[in-house]
């Protein structure tokens, strides 16, 4: 909230509304929000969470890069854009979605609208060696070669579940009782499911033109794949002068947040601001002398 610096009347686009958790916060300081989410349960639970917001909240579904582009296309404009990526712990807490190590259920892990392939469509399509750079690049996983021809393998033997490809990571690998060594690799396959590096890419080059003069953006990521993503685009945005100011460094959980909410502690955020008034291009910029003072 204080990134996004709320004013009542504003209007601001939450493209990861999940829980509603804060669009709530924007609502209950008179701002207008539209919500996107892809996960229809998702946008079903918000409208009826903030029901009480009536029309100050207009609901999206579809991807954000696809609403996003969709806006910029009618030259509809914000005074802030919210992202907050990954999953949401709701995802993650029913077994029947297939997201967690745990579930019981066939390896889903498409978050909703947009996504064709399964999991299990996708490890059955990859060849061990295409599978093995999917969970090196995007679950940073560094036994790929080994976690790759297991998975293969399983799946041959009728493996299908979250709890199955977990043990057949812990069998190939091993790793620490801490964190579960097959997290990265369940990162890695919902990354490419959800094509989650491709919707960044298309939001963060959307922002400069949904955000209005001094409009902000706040990002929040979970992993350094997606944090190194907004790092780059902002500062070739600031760069190019269609972002005026771009946060140098992360803002981390506090530790009353962490102690609150374990799960945010690999998160990281970015913020940036629109110029406020309409600036030129930074080769042009660098010549004050052409004539660029009338805008
Ligand atoms: C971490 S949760 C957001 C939680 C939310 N900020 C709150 O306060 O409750 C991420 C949400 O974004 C949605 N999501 C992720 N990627 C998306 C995309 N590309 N397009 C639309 N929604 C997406 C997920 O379905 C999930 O509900």
């Amino acid at each position: 909230m204080e990134h996004l610096a709320p004013v009542a009347g504003e209007r601001m686009l939450d493209c990861t509304l999940g829980y509603g958790g804060h669009s709530e916060s924007l609502l209950e300081r008179g701002v207008e929000v539209f919500g996107i989410d892809r996960d229809p349960a998702a946008r079903a639970l918000a409208a009826q969470r903030l029901e009480r917001f009536g029309d100050a909240l207009v609901l999206h579904d579809g991807t954000y890069a696809g609403v996003a582009e969709g806006l910029l296309e009618r030259s509809e404009h914000f005074d802030g854009v919210l992202a907050d990526l990954g999953v949401s712990s709701m995802q993650l807490d029913e077994p029947e979605r297939g997201f967690s190590i745990r579930s019981d259920h066939d390896l889903d892990l498409r978050m909703g609208d947009g996504c064709k392939e399964t999991a299990l469509d996708l490890l059955d399509r990859l060849s061990e060696n295409d599978l093995a750079d999917l969970l090196w690049y995007y679950g940073e996983e560094r036994r790929s070669r080994q976690v790759a021809p297991a998975l293969k393998r399983a799946r041959e033997d009728g493996m299908r579940t979250g709890r199955e490809m977990a043990a057949v990571i812990r069998a190939a690998i091993g790793g620490s009782q801490r964190r579960h060594p097959a997290l990265r690799s369940f990162q890695a396959l919902r990354i490419a499911i959800n094509d989650e590096v491709g919707q960044l890419e298309r939001l963060l080059a959307a922002i400069p033109g949904l955000l209005r003069p001094g409009g902000r953006a706040v990002i929040i990521t979970f992993h350094s794949l997606e944090d190194r993503l907004v790092k780059r685009a902002f500062k070739a945005h600031a760069h190019a002068g269609t972002l005026a100011q771009v946060s140098k460094k992360v803002v981390t959980a506090t530790k009353s947040e962490l102690a609150a909410n374990r799960r945010s502690a690999p998160a990281k955020l970015r913020w940036a601001v629109a110029p406020h008034e309409a600036t030129a291009p930074a080769e042009a910029q660098a010549e004050p002398d052409e004539g660029l003072g009338d805008g």
